[in-house]
């Protein structure tokens, strides 16, 4: 694979790195690598929608107060104010592009969903993460400015010598297993999040955390890894991956029932289907055990069904694939890991702990999300944060004109792992941390974890030379960190929740845990 430089270099295809790609095209060449086809993100298979306060009836402020309230305590409340603020003007820079979300006549068709107040989300039927990616790939394609490279999988992050600002990325052909580099003046990761830590995820296979593992390595700041949001409603079938049943269902007014018929969200919540989704992912663990089951049900029976079927044609189409009769109306349901709320530490223009490295979307933690991300944030943040990284990007390149020279690189360095069986490794990492790291946690299991760990990267090879094998190091590597800060955190709050610390501690626990090697 050849080797490739620009003036930005933005590592990931989905919302942040894609909407990066297309502003800093102003500004000089732009260089996206991703790991595999382009479409492969999880913006590509976003369902609900995009939180933006553009209703009369609504305001940035209520979207703030919305925010900060799911965020548990631990949102940066100015950029939480960014993001509502600014994030309205960015929506409508898609729909300039040609992004159609839904209308209701000449108004926006606008979605409820969980622990929102008002009806914010902007939707594309129950696929517009697919819209949007559509829209801006077709953008960052028909630009010369812009260079798209597929099947390019980052490995590490590369940084001078002297004066340790970052320069670019080692790459791997994803077929060939090729090495090679690329340089940017400014690098911009957009890798997205780390779902497949755990054996149930909503999450496409690409998301190994390898943006997040790779910037640890570099010496990044983490931070916020134990906050982990579940998504109440993933598909329950055996043998069958966990697709999203969309929050938007039970916004449209489905209800949740356990195996016995109970309509039970209510006795849990005053917003009843509708509370913060650590709320409704716990209550479902609960009456699953309660019941013996592995599942509970997602009941829309109550509505008319040729509605649903209208407003959410992908998942009534996905159940029948898999042999459900939508038409029935109830679908077995489960919580998987969906979103990971920490990430890089970024400040307020993606600006990360190491000269020209700058973070955006998912694999970032810009604070807007705290300990619990309030649904349809997530693609809003991607426009927000991936446009002011840029921003910042380019006043650096400004600053620091020349060129900065790249170390000699010990590609060859890296150790063969042909024999290591890495789907079993991951595997492991994967039940571990569904069993012991997941919704419900106790510090017994998460030292289990931890000690089992430990032990597994000990055994395994440090710089693999596989794709498979660094992305297994990069999952054992987040995994690691993750329960070390879920032991470390010894109270409950957003997507940590331990069952021998299970009140929110606010006196001693208002604080964030940062790793740094
Ligand atoms: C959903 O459609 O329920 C997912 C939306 C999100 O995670 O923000």
């Amino acid at each position: 694979m050849p080797s490739g430089e620009a003036d930005f270099l933005v590592i990931g295809s989905g919302i942040a790195g894609l909407f990066a790609a297309y502003k800093a095209k102003e500004y000089g060449s732009v260089l996206v690598v991703t790991k595999d086809r382009a479409e492969d993100s999880n913006t590509g298979e976003a369902q609900g929608g995009i939180a933006a306060a553009i209703d009369d009836e609504d305001s940035p402020y209520l979207h703030l107060e919305d925010t900060l309230e799911s965020g548990a305590g631990l949102c940066d409340p100015r950029a939480v104010e960014i993001l509502v603020t600014e994030g309205p003007a960015r929506v409508m820079e898609l729909v300039d592009m040609g992004a159609r979300f839904d209308r209701k006549g000449s108004e926006w068709a606008l979605g409820q969903e969980g622990a929102h107040r008002k009806r914010r989300i902007l939707h594309a039927g129950d696929t517009t993460g697919g819209e949007i990616a559509r829209t801006l790939l077709r953008e960052c394609r028909r630009d010369s400015r812009i260079t798209l490279r597929e099947g390019c999988f980052l490995v590490d992050l590369l940084r001078e010598p002297r004066t340790g600002r970052c320069l670019g990325a080692l790459v791997m052909d994803s077929l060939s297993g090729e090495f090679s580099v690329c340089r940017g003046r400014v690098v911009i990761v957009a890798t997205g999040g780390a779902g497949q830590l755990y054996r149930n995820t909503t999450n496409p296979a690409v998301a190994t955390g390898d943006g997040m593992a790779a910037a640890y390595r570099a010496g990044a700041a983490l931070v916020d890894l134990e906050f982990v949001q579940f998504h109440p409603t993933a598909l329950a079938l055996p043998g069958v991956p966990r697709f999203l049943i969309s929050e938007a269902v039970r916004g449209e007014g489905a209800y949740l029932r356990n195996v016995r018929g109970e309509r039970f969200m209510p006795g849990y919540h005053e917003m009843a289907e509708l509370a913060p989704r650590d709320v409704v992912s716990r209550a479902i663990v609960t009456e699953m055990r309660k019941t013996g089951a592995d599942h509970v049900y997602l009941d829309f029976s109550h509505l008319d069904p040729e509605k649903v079927r209208r407003r959410f044609p992908n998942i009534w189409h996905t159940c029948c694939q898999y042999g459900l009769d939508p038409g029935e109306g109830r679908i077995p349901v489960a919580p998987a890991a969906h979103y990971i709320m920490g990430g890089i530490a970024t400040g307020r223009n993606g600006e990360t702990s190491i000269p020209g490295l700058y973070a955006c979307g998912e694999v970032s933690c810009s604070g807007v999300h705290g300990a619990n991300r309030l649904a349809s944030n997530s693609l809003l943040e991607g426009l927000v944060f991936g446009a002011r990284a840029v921003e910042h990007a380019r006043r650096f390149i400004e600053k620091n004109p020349g060129e900065p020279k790249m170390p000699d690189l010990a590609i060859g360095e890296r150790t063969p792992d042909w024999s290591v069986p890495w789907e079993e490794v991951t595997g492991r990492v994967r039940s571990l941390m569904w069993e012991k790291v997941g919704i419900i946690r106790t510090g017994e299991g998460i030292a289990a974890a931890l000690a089992e760990l430990e032990e597994l990267r000990r055994q395994y090879p440090e710089r693999p030379a596989s794709r498979r094998g660094v992305e297994g190091e990069n999952l054992m590597t987040l995994a690691w960190l993750t329960a070390r800060a879920a032991l470390m955190r010894k109270e409950s709050r957003g997507g940590h929740f331990r069952d021998d610390f299970p009140l929110r501690d606010d006196r001693c626990w208002l604080r964030h845990i940062v790793f740094q090697r």
